[in-house]
């Protein structure tokens, strides 16, 4: 299906490449201006020493649009103004609405593509950053399950190490039934507190911790089995939080540190046997090119501490070796904090040295800042400890709920339950997503489930306003449209603003910003909230009002559709 964008990059790319002899990117975007506007005969100028507004000139005199524009005009120092024809506009918002995928393709180049996102700490509570990540992860596990990708979920707890040493002892000081009663209602931080009080102040308790460590690491059936319990236990709590969130995480998608074990000896001895490993103060470390510390020495990646233990660098290589030679994953997303960065850049630096990561494998770490509270300051309690996060979303969905039973209160109760559900979720998750994912944003429950402004609440009313619509006046949408009549400025703002759906999945596809995605989307919302002030539209005359009507439909499908994609719900009502 034809691209309105692309077309006219085609064109334009074929018209600049007569007159400069060469392919130049024709850099044709949207633009106030007109529809849309290209600024490569400024760039091309400089590159010929010649005059932008004559190469402009020659461009247009080249280009070949009368099919798909009513005004091609130069402006300034030598842009290019694009004016799109009404029937093209029609044309084409008649083409995605027939389609389920409303004008998005598939990938022509599908990928197998691994995602590590949430991965909290067994019996540790989650905090604000694994909410981040488990966002941010299943945003992208949707899109680009979406596309066509073959997407393989990771979710790479942290389950092994000495801490499980003391966790251990404590459950058994404890009682098994009793542990099990803290941790799957999610008292993680309470036992993990405990346990590492104990370990401080307790030196018997200390020692037998130190020695649990190793009977674990050695395969100990019974401290295995208690081992085993405390994760169960977590991991139960863990799926209440996923639950909760709506995100598409289940058990099986857990390969946590515990998995790689038996893998990291021989990681080890790969890296030994490029001959990269070197030994550094009785650890085994490789020092990937390109990383310094203070007096430019070299950071060292410790593979494998003096005392024989391997710890988080060791893991990851295992985790990225195998995500590549096992997987044969192409693209390898780690969803983390961007305090992990120069962790995540070693780890791929050194898997280069190693052989496993070539060129046409990427390794990508989607970072992302931190949630702040209202005080600026990162998010905690009044306590001073870091706050639950399950605390967080009931908060949402409760404030959801009363907001909903001021805007609707016919809704009946169930209805409301679930939508509350939906506006109180999405707007948290919007809340993350809609900001670039590098910056830090502050959680404020009042800003996210405001019904104005770029929030998931606006979103999710502009779309449940465009059913009603359908609902009142008792029609359904026609899907099979002929031939659109577009005509007022509004109509002409809305299609085209709707025809820049796939351009803008194209860019998330490539980057994982979703708040690209989210501004889109704002955009087409504000783009209908003008179009429905200024067009009636079911007392428009015939051919209008359809026409008219196919423009509701469209945006209320593509708000759904894009808003799925972020994995956020759109109710009809509300
Ligand atoms: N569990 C780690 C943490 O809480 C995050 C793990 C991220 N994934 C990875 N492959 N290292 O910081």
């Amino acid at each position: 299906m034809a691209n309105l964008e692309d077309l006219l990059k085609q064109r334009m790319a074929a018209a600049f490449a007569m007159v400069a002899g060469e392919p130049v990117e024709p850099a044709v975007r949207r633009s106030q201006h007109a529809d849309f506007q290209s600024d490569a005969a400024l760039g091309l100028a400089r590159r010929l020493g010649s005059n932008p507004r004559a190469i402009a000139e020659q461009v247009v005199a080249a280009a070949d649009l009368g099919d798909l524009c009513t005004q091609v005009e130069i402006s300034g120092p030598g842009f290019i103004n694009l004016t799109v024809t009404n029937s093209l506009l029609g044309e084409l918002v008649a083409d995605v609405l027939a389609d389920d995928r409303l004008g998005v393709p598939r990938t022509q180049t599908p990928e197998t593509i691994t995602i590590d996102y949430s991965a909290p700490n067994a019996a540790k509570e989650m905090h604000v950053g694994h909410l981040r990540s488990t966002i941010i992860g299943d945003a992208a596990v949707r899109l680009l399950e979406w596309l066509g990708h073959t997407v393989i979920r990771q979710n790479h707890i942290g389950e092994w190490g000495t801490p499980f040493g003391m966790l251990i002892e404590h459950l058994l000081a404890i009682g098994e039934t009793e542990a099990a009663a803290e941790l799957s209602v999610g008292d993680l931080n309470g036992f993990y507190q405990a346990a590492r009080r104990k370990f401080d102040t307790d030196e018997v308790f200390a020692a037998r911790a130190r020695q649990r460590v190793v009977a674990l690491q050695s395969g100990d059936p019974t401290t295995r089995r208690l081992w085993e319990t405390l994760v169960a236990d977590s991991k139960k709590y863990f799926a209440t939080v996923y639950a909760l969130l709506d995100v598409r995480l289940t058990d099986d998608d857990y390969y946590g540190e515990s998995f790689y074990n038996d893998q990291l000896q021989s990681v080890v001895d790969e890296l030994d046997a490029r001959g990269i490993l070197t030994l550094s103060e009785g650890a085994k470390c490789v020092f990937p090119t390109g990383f310094t510390g203070r007096d430019d020495k070299p950071l060292p990646l410790i593979v494998q501490k003096s005392d024989g233990g391997f710890g988080y660098a060791a893991t990851d290589l295992a985790t990225i070796r195998r995500r590549i030679n096992v997987l044969y994953a192409t693209r390898l997303l780690y969803v983390v904090g961007l305090p992990q960065r120069q962790h995540f850049e070693m780890v791929y630096q050194t898997a280069r040295e190693v052989g496993w990561l070539t060129d046409s494998v990427s390794a990508e770490h989607i970072g992302f800042g931190s949630i702040l509270g209202t005080d600026g300051k990162m998010l905690r309690t009044r306590a001073g400890v870091s706050v639950k996060l399950v605390d967080l979303l009931d908060e949402a969905v409760t404030r959801a709920a009363e907001a909903i039973a001021v805007k609707d209160p016919n809704l009946d109760p169930q209805e409301r339950a679930a939508v509350a559900k939906a506006v109180g979720i999405g707007a948290v998750k919007y809340a993350d997503l809609s900001t670039d994912r590098n910056k830090d944003y502050i959680f404020d429950l009042d800003r996210m489930l405001a019904f104005e402004g770029n929030t998931a609440p606006y979103l999710q009313y502009a779309r449940a306003r465009i059913c009603s619509i359908f609902r009142r006046a008792g029609i359904a949408p026609d899907r099979q449209p002929k031939q659109l009549v577009i005509n007022d400025p509004a109509e002409r703002a809305l299609a085209i603003e709707l025809l820049g759906f796939a351009g803008v999945l194209r860019e998330v596809e490539a980057g994982l910003e979703f708040h690209r995605l989210a501004q889109y989307l704002h955009t087409l919302a504000a783009a209908f909230t003008a179009f429905y002030e200024k067009c009636t539209v079911l007392k428009a005359e015939d051919e209008v009002r359809d026409s008219r009507l196919v423009l509701c439909d469209a945006t209320a499908r593509t708000l759904a559709l894009g808003l799925g994609l972020l994995g956020i719900q759109a109710p009809d009502q509300m």
